[in-house]
């Protein structure tokens, strides 16, 4: 298995290209089913979690050309198969995307039940009882969700919480269905808006995307288009939180700063310095030790749960007392225990960790336990003194491409290693 060597205290210097957005090309990806014809997607990110997506289209029936410049070209015009399997869906839950455009397009879908993953029990019943409201007939049989409707109708949904791929399957489901659908309490984020941006080109009719009211007009078919993904504001705030972590400047390009608004004010009311230095380029230095503040995890446009990991990391050595409160997901602290190996100084009570600021962090093995974790480990090895091995790096790589070159590039002294087989 590979696993990362990471000798900590050098500082970064140079530039990051943002590379684009997974959650924005999973939804976008899926939508491809909605209409029959060649589709040109642009910046799809190489990651671990894309090509699960790109193997379940597959078995669907769609054929997928991928360029080596993160362009794939998908043909939709005929579909063999309207299941999405365990073995593909318990890899990725963001699988179950595929639920809506299919009944959508085929009028029935087979799709695995995701299961819980590391960081909550990640139900779906949001998108599931959507779909009935639609019209669909559902019935869960042997782990599977199976869904059929001659032809979905349009209906008034309301999110109790607003799910972001809740809102894009349905939003997907919608723009075939007739007559007007209403999603209310929807999510905000911005690679819903990128979504239905995409779904407008293919013919959709949808308005309020970005609000918490998303209203779709269904219309009797789609056409395909091209899209351009977004960039990773995801990836891009961890790159912010690398400088903090071990210090230097950073220029990172190819990003949207208005996507990171609320991070950006939070860290710099820590102490770092940023700069936005063009529409899609954020300077970042930076200058001392950092102050402690707290952080409370929210739907967009607030602070991102995406993100909570790597926040932590920076206030492990800042200067007093911070209380980062989790309020998306009921087991994103996976990283307190790994962390704590570094010599972090943190407390978990229910929903929020409490995390005392310590001169520094030591190197020492660490295991990821999750996408977001595995990056926060990376970030406190770059800062920690001594070297860090970080291991389970399948699930960085979901998210993130080439991390480690890309921090290499930079000045981090960073090895990409295997184990002697084991
Ligand atoms: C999306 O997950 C993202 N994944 C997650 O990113 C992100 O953390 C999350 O949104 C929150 O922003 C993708 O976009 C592929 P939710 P999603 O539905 O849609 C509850 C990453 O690291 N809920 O917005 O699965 C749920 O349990 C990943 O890139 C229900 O109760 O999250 C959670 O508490 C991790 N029933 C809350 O809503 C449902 O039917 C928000 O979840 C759906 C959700």
């Amino acid at each position: 298995m590979d696993y990362l060597e990471i000798k900590g205290g050098h500082a970064l210097s140079g530039k990051v290209r943002i590379s684009g957005a997974k959650n924005a090309a999973l939804p976008i990806l899926s939508a491809t089913l909605l209409a029959e014809g060649c589709f040109n997607l642009q910046e799809v990110p190489d990651l671990e979690d894309v090509k699960i997506l790109l193997e379940l289209l597959k078995e669907l029936g769609i054929k997928v050309k991928k360029s080596a410049n993160g362009q794939v070209e998908l043909d939709s015009s005929k579909l063999e198969s309207y299941e999405a399997p365990y073995d593909l869906v318990r890899k990725m839950r963001a699988s179950v995307l595929v639920l809506g455009p299919l009944v959508a397009r085929l009028g029935k879908a087979r799709v695995s039940l995701p299961g819980g993953c590391a960081i909550g029990a990640r139900p779906i019943d949001f998108h599931l009882k959507g779909l009935e409201l639609m019209g669909a007939k559902l019935v869960i049989r042997e782990g599977f969700v199976e869904a059929k409707a001659s032809r979905l109708k349009g209906a008034h949904i309301y999110f109790d919480i607003p799910s972001v791929t809740g809102t894009e399957n349905l939003m997907m489901a919608a723009c075939l269905a007739k007559g007007k659908t209403v999603l209310e309490n929807a999510a905000k984020e911005p690679e819903i808006v990128a979504l239905g941006e995409m779904l407008i080109n293919m013919g959709a009719k949808i308005q309020g995307l970005g609000t918490a009211t998303i209203v779709i007009e269904g219309v009797k078919s789609l056409k395909p288009t091209t899209c351009k993904i977004i960039p990773d504001r995801i990836e891009a705030g961890t790159y912010i939180m690398a400088v903090g972590a071990a210090g230097g400047e950073l220029i990172i390009e190819n990003c949207i700063p208005d996507h990171l608004e609320t991070v950006i004010l939070k860290l710099k009311a820590a102490g770092l310095k940023i700069d936005v230095i063009d529409e899609d380029k954020i300077k970042v230095k930076k200058k001392g030790r950092l102050c402690s503040v707290d952080v409370k995890t929210q739907p967009y446009p607030g602070f991102p749960t995406d993100l909570q990991a790597q926040i932590m990391v920076l206030m492990a050595t800042a200067g007093k007392l911070s209380v980062i409160t989790e309020t998306i997901f009921e087991n994103r602290f996976m990283h307190v225990a790994e962390l704590k190996r570094l010599g972090a100084d943190i407390r978990v009570e229910g929903r929020s960790a409490i995390v005392k600021g310590v001169k520094h962090l030591n190197g020492a093995p660490v295991m990821a336990t999750d996408l977001r974790a595995s990056a926060s480990l990376v970030l406190a090895g770059l800062g920690a003194k001594g070297t860090t091995i970080v291991q389970g790096l399948h699930h960085l790589d979901r998210g993130y491409e080439k991390m480690d070159e890309k921090l290499a590039q930079v000045g981090a002294r960073i090895r990409r290693l295997q184990s002697d087989g084991v």
